[in-house]
């Protein structure tokens, strides 16, 4: 059975308080691992997995990032005079079609489950994808088209997921494991930031989901869960004791945590290594960078 998804949420609601005082002006979606926001590594990935129906959920002050999506025709035309046609190709990437992009506004902050429930209406019936833009995940084949792949086998929901050291557990949402296929995990349970000694794995959910229409109903129904807020592990939970099947998916990638200012500055190195046009220059002045440390101490 062939199962297309078209449709993915970006939950890009947050107030990005650990980036203050950076996000007190500009949305943390917009923060740039070298030349390019957050958001468009998302996007991309989203693009190349067969997305077409691109919905954001949003909040008061994300206006720049609305604006990141549209044309510029001024710029546009600069660089047209400019001859400058290799940039221009590359804002045009950034460029989406009308009415490929919906908003919809989270009026309060009560958690990643009510956000995406925010986005029920355009989600309406179809399986939709979920991607959380402070995981950026380096990958040869991006990590939500390798998912794509194997859900179109398994059907039913999916996280990505990987392993995370014991003491970290209390970080992310973490799946109970019923059976381990390897690649493919059928999930019994899922826990919202356990404790080390109360994780039933350490395998923990990353930002990327395919779910089910019907996981909407279970965030209505939910109340407030771990830290006063409507978890989307939780309706992903009950789900599973509803009878149906969640699938974690070990991805093949190089992930990091964008959401924190460590995690942000090592994708900023890899990143930056990984561009033609920087890397030996970046190379050389890490080298040395870490040389006049060493000679430091
Ligand atoms: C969210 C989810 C969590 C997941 C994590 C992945 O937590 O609630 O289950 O493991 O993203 O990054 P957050 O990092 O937003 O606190």
């Amino acid at each position: 059975m062939k199962r297309k998804v078209t449709k993915a949420i970006f939950p890009v609601a947050g107030l990005g308080t650990r980036f203050l005082p950076a996000t007190k002006s500009i949305p943390k979606e917009i923060l740039t691992l070298v030349d390019r926001p957050l958001i468009q590594y998302a996007i991309d990935e989203a693009r190349s997995a067969g997305i077409r129906e691109f919905i954001f959920v949003t909040s008061r002050g994300k206006g720049a990032l609305e604006d990141y999506f549209d044309d510029a025709p001024e710029l546009e035309n600069a660089l047209r005079k400019a001859g400058k046609t290799e940039l221009l190709e590359t804002l045009k990437t950034t460029n989406m079609d009308s009415g490929a992009i919906a908003y919809v506004r989270q009026n309060r902050p009560m958690g990643l489950g009510h956000a995406v429930w925010c986005a029920r209406r355009l989600v309406a019936n179809e399986a939709f994808a979920v991607i959380l833009t402070d995981d950026v995940i380096a990958a040869e084949k991006p990590c939500l088209q390798q998912m794509m792949e194997a859900y179109s086998e398994t059907g039913g929901n999916m996280v990505a997921t990987m392993e995370v050291p014991p003491e970290k557990t209390a970080s992310y949402g973490i799946l109970d494991v019923g059976e381990d296929m390897g690649t493919i995990v059928r999930a019994k349970g899922m826990v919202e930031k356990p404790a080390k000694d109360d994780a039933p794995s350490n395998l923990a959910v990353i930002g990327r989901y395919i779910l089910t229409p019907k996981i909407m109903q279970n965030l209505h129904r939910l109340k407030a869960g771990t830290g006063g807020e409507i978890q989307l592990t939780d309706a992903i939970a009950e789900e599973i004791r509803q009878g149906e099947s969640v699938y974690g998916f070990r991805f093949r990638g190089q992930r990091f945590d964008c959401g924190s200012k460590a995690g942000f500055l090592q994708a900023t190195v890899a990143f930056a290594l990984a561009r033609e046009d920087l890397r030996d220059e970046f190379a050389q002045y890490l080298a040395h960078m870490t040389a006049v440390q060493k000679a430091a101490e």
